[in-house]
């Protein structure tokens, strides 16, 4: 007797430590597997981190390093084997085919999506995953949803199929592609907080004013990009670059059949994100890509990691050799045209933009306006609400307009 009163007086004390702590910020979980689609978790993960929720990435593998689709290789946190009895204030699943087929055939995510949803609990599911996983599930029974176009027929009968780019029907959210990330993540931040911290979050993000509709860019002194064959194409990474801008290049580019490599300026393969914390492994460390030839280098933002670029000598010298060569191409977006390109002279007589409340750092600030601009070799963007455009731009520029529409449509970017 005597036992059990002290484990509950235990449990109080606790409770109430934890209620002096503050700590209600609202837990958010995103359950990944091999072929997850990499910027749908990274923009589910940055933009519920932004709100203030705490987002656990969990795999459904033993290990926690995650071979996500388009090569992109991640650490989880957790396992969701290991997070039984937990509770979470959202479960959203990121799609992919081949990471939806994965997710569902994970017995205790299915279990804990199940009781989660039993309690009332917020959940949803983009591109594949509202029809593979949630609907397999028999979790969208009676409700509206939508997912990706190509998976509609997919639909179990006991789902109203909606085509719409974001639905929201009870307490479920669902939505339809790599395209709409950025949109789902919102709602669910809306659902989770309201309208009034929606919109704070959506505002640095720089979304587009018309989702859906076609891109646009801005082009000074046009010039064909060519390449010998496959186009050879360097991302850096550092701890602090922009999950979403670092992904959507990397992975539309290779969708569009860009050879990207991907290489750190840390000291170790394996870098941090901005946002959310997520770690993300490079290919290979900067010093083994700079003994290769690239087409072109383009570089994601997120301050701290623009600041690591500027601060790396090798990576400077391999960009002044770029901006020099009347063939070779260059880009950056968000922060790096600010913290990387200007102060290294490299916009020196060309056109550029870059992330709105960092352009006044650019002597040239004609072409700001714009999401994103091309300068003969030089191609830069504002933020990450712009990222999708930048990657399918530079897929018009290096594979033409045919391909750029139809990814941006396998995207339901538009
Ligand atoms: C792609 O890049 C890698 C380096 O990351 C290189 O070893 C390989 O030969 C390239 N492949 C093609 C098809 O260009
Ligand atoms: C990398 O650099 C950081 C910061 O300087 C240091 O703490 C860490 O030990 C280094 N890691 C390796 C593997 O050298
Ligand atoms: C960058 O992040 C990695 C963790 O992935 C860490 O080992 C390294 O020390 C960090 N580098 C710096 C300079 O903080």
């Amino acid at each position: 007797m005597a036992v059990v009163t002290a484990a509950a007086a235990w449990r109080l004390l606790l409770l109430y430590l934890f209620a002096f702590d503050g700590d209600t910020a609202k837990k958010v979980l995103v359950p990944v597997a091999p072929g997850t689609e990499p910027v749908e978790a990274a923009a589910i993960a940055d933009v519920l981190t932004r709100a203030g929720a705490r987002v656990t990435v969990a795999t459904v593998g033993a290990g926690l390093v995650v071979d996500a689709a388009y090569g992109v290789k991640l650490v989880a946190d957790r396992r969701v084997g290991d997070l039984d009895g937990e509770s979470f204030d959202l479960i959203a699943l990121p799609g992919g085919k081949l990471g939806s087929t994965n997710l569902r055939d994970c017995k205790p995510l299915e279990k804990m999506v199940r009781k989660h949803a039993e309690n009332g609990g917020l959940y949803g599911g983009i591109g594949a995953a509202p029809a593979v996983a949630l609907a397999h599930w028999g979790m969208l029974k009676g409700l509206k949803a939508t997912c990706h176009p190509s998976l509609m027929d997919k639909f179990t009968a006991e789902v109203i199929p909606v085509n719409s780019r974001v639905v929201v029907d009870a307490n479920v959210v669902t939505s339809q592609g790599t395209g709409t990330a950025i949109e789902f993540a919102l709602a669910l931040v809306e659902r989770l907080y309201g309208k009034e911290k929606m919109e704070e979050v959506a505002g640095p993000l720089y979304t587009r004013p018309r989702p859906g509709t076609d891109y646009t860019v801005k082009e000074f002194n046009s010039m064909e990009w060519k390449c010998n064959g496959t186009p050879q194409v360097l991302v850096p990474v550092a701890n602090g670059s922009e999950e979403m801008e670092a992904l959507n290049l990397i992975d539309v580019l290779r969708r569009a059949g860009a050879n990207v490599t991907v290489a750190s300026v840390e000291n170790t393969t394996q870098i941090v994100t901005r946002h959310y914390k997520l770690n993300l492994i490079a290919d290979m460390m900067l010093d083994e890509a700079t003994k290769m030839e690239f087409d072109f280098i383009v570089m994601p933002g997120g301050k701290p990691g623009a600041e690591k670029f500027s601060d790396t000598k090798a990576l400077v010298d391999l960009l002044k050799k770029h901006a020099e060569s009347d063939t070779k191409l260059y880009g950056a977006i968000c922060a790096s045209p600010a913290y990387v390109l200007e102060p290294h002279g490299l916009l020196k007589g060309k056109k550029a933009t870059a992330f709105p409340p960092m352009q006044y750092l650019l002597t040239d600030r004609s072409a700001c306006k714009y999401r994103v601009v091309v300068d003969g070799n030089l191609i830069t963007s504002q933020a990450p609400g712009s990222a999708t455009e930048f990657a399918l731009a530079i897929v018009d520029k290096l594979f033409g307009r045919e391909k750029a529409i139809s990814i941006a449509k396998e995207l339901v970017f538009m």
